[in-house]
Parts: C-alpha cells; structure tokens; sequence
C-alpha cells in the first residue's frame, strides 16, 4: 500500500491567523493550499447572485455542487473566479463571511463539497484552512493544529486585514459579527468547530505570527518527518 498524500489540518475560529500561517506554510513547503472558507463564502455569493433563500438547502447545496470557480495565481494574491466574473473584495467582507456561515451550518451543502475538498489532496502535500479540516475532511492528517486567540485580538487581527486591503471596517461591529459567526459556526449540528482530540492546540493571543509559524514547521519537521532548514 502507497502512503496517502500527507495533509496539515489547520482549524480555527474567525481571524485567529489560519490564513496567514496557512499559506506561508504552503509556501514554505511547496505543498498546494486549500481555503475551504472561501468555498462557503463563493456558495454563499453565487447562491445571492440566483436570488435564492441562504436557509433553502435544496438550492443552495446544488449550487455548491455545480459551483463553478477558478483560483489563479495573482500578483499578490490568489485571483478568484466565480462564473467566470472575478470576485475580489467582496469575496473577504464580513457580510460575505456571516451568509457563508449560514450555508455552512447545511448539512447538504457541506455534502456537496467533501469531495471537492478531498480532491485538492494531491503530491507533494496538502495544508487546509478551515473550521473542520481534522474533524472530518481529512481525520487521517499526519499533522493537526488548532489555533485559538482571545475575541478582542481576533477582531482586531481581522479589522487590521480589512483595512489594509482598502476595505470599510468598525472595530465594534467587527467584534460583533464575529462572535456571532463563531457561535453559530460551535453550536451547529454538523461538523462543529472543535479541535480534534489528537489535534496540537496553540494560543496566539499576544503572538507575532512569526512565532506561530516556527511552531508549525517545527511539528510538521517532527512528526511529518519533512526535511526543512529553518
Ligand atoms: O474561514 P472563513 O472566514 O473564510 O470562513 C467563512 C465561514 O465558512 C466560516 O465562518 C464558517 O461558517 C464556514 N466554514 C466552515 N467550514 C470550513 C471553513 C469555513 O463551516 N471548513
């Protein structure tokens, strides 16, 4: 029997830095990247752009089925797709990101993109962002992380993000929104935030994100046995 393609799960609430570390690690290692929230939130824009209820499961799962995106190396970052039309910033607002948790929280539409997800699992390896990368997409990941930091920092990681790409952001509404996301993103049925019970835990309140990134490389150099200079 061949090894299975090596996976790094890392999950984590709303603005933790999951992002961040995940595509220095991607870079790092030269393995591809999975964002698997950003294919909750093109489900939540292309379900809008038909016009449809976000609590309609029937029709909301059908078009994560049929969703039809491209990820395109950008000068900076990933230029994204959807129906051909690029997304931009609309794709990272905290709207998009509170409709994605209500698709998310339907177990069909979480149906509907397992296996794309999987698919994505490709040689040299695999890191995926998300909420239940260890849990359920990939429970046979050699390397599991789950990062957690105190509400007031996650929100102003992210309303520092939303301001540096030029977009409109209110700290106080910020901190709002996401905690309601990440309370329904806990409290829903299917494929919970947790961490899984062999998953590496990291508090990153107070932590420059250079730190969180050794820590990562060096459990990956550890228990992947991947070679890496540091
Ligand atoms: O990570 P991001 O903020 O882009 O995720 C947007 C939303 O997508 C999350 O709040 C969550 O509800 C959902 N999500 C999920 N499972 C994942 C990734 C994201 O339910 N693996």
């Amino acid at each position: 029997m061949t090894d299975p393609v090596p996976v790094i799960t890392v999950d984590g609430p709303s603005g933790v830095g999951k992002g961040t570390l995940c595509q220095w690690l991607a870079l790092r290692l030269g393995w591809h990247l999975l964002d698997s929230g950003a294919l909750y939130r093109l489900t939540a824009l292309a379900a809008l752009h038909r016009g449809l209820a976000l609590s309609d499961e029937a029709a909301v799962a059908a078009v994560a089925t049929a969703l039809d995106v491209a990820f395109l190396p950008g000068a900076d970052e990933m230029r994204i797709l959807l129906d051909g039309a690029e997304v931009g910033a609309v794709l990272r607002s905290e709207a998009t990101g509170d409709a994605a948790s209500r698709v998310a929280a339907l177990p069909a539409v979480r149906a509907a993109l397992l296996q794309r997800q999987r698919d994505l699992r490709r040689l040299p390896g695999l890191i995926a962002d998300g909420r239940d990368m260890g849990t359920v997409v990939f429970p046979d990941a050699g390397l599991k992380l789950f990062l957690t930091a105190s509400a007031a920092e996650r929100a102003q990681r992210r309303y520092k993000q939303l301001i540096e790409k030029g977009m409109n952001a209110n700290l106080a509404g910020l901190a709002e929104e996401i905690a309601a996301r990440d309370a329904r993103d806990a409290q829903r049925t299917v494929a919970p935030l947790r961490p899984a019970t062999d998953a590496e835990m990291l508090d990153t309140t107070g932590m420059p994100i250079a730190r969180v990134c050794e820590w990562a490389l060096m459990l990956a150099a550890r228990r992947l046995s991947i070679p890496v200079i540091p």
